[in-house]
């Protein structure tokens, strides 16, 4: 976890899409920031079913019915807003959330 030093900025809160899911890569560390509403949040780029990373190849997140993350490796679904399961084959397991906080309009790790 050491990459992920408190204050580092994940994205700018004004760049954030309703609803969406962007990657960051920042060093060796792979985080998915996401924003539904209100809620911003950020997780490990993990998934719990098989460890892969779950994005596309060409580097987006797919975002579903506006609610949900999904594993492109085998489909697992996540809800935006706290990366709990939502179905597929993770066996109710959840991403690991990164801890954020904002800070002048910036998402960081808090
Ligand atoms: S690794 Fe994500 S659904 Fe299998």
């Amino acid at each position: 976890m050491s990459e992920l030093a408190p204050g580092l900025v994940l994205a700018r809160r004004d760049a954030l899409e309703d609803p969406c899911a962007i990657l960051v890569e920042i060093g060796e560390a792979s985080i998915v920031v996401t924003r539904r509403g209100d809620a911003i949040a950020a997780f490990r780029n993990r998934c719990p079913h098989a460890g892969y990373p779950m994005e596309r190849p060409d580097g987006r997140m797919v975002v579903q019915e506006g609610r949900f993350i999904v594993c492109t490796a085998h489909g697992a679904s996540f809800r935006l807003e706290d990366g709990a399961c939502a179905g597929g084959p993770c066996s109710g397991a959840g991403l690991e959330r990164v801890a954020i906080e904002l800070r002048d309009g910036a998402v960081c790790v808090a």
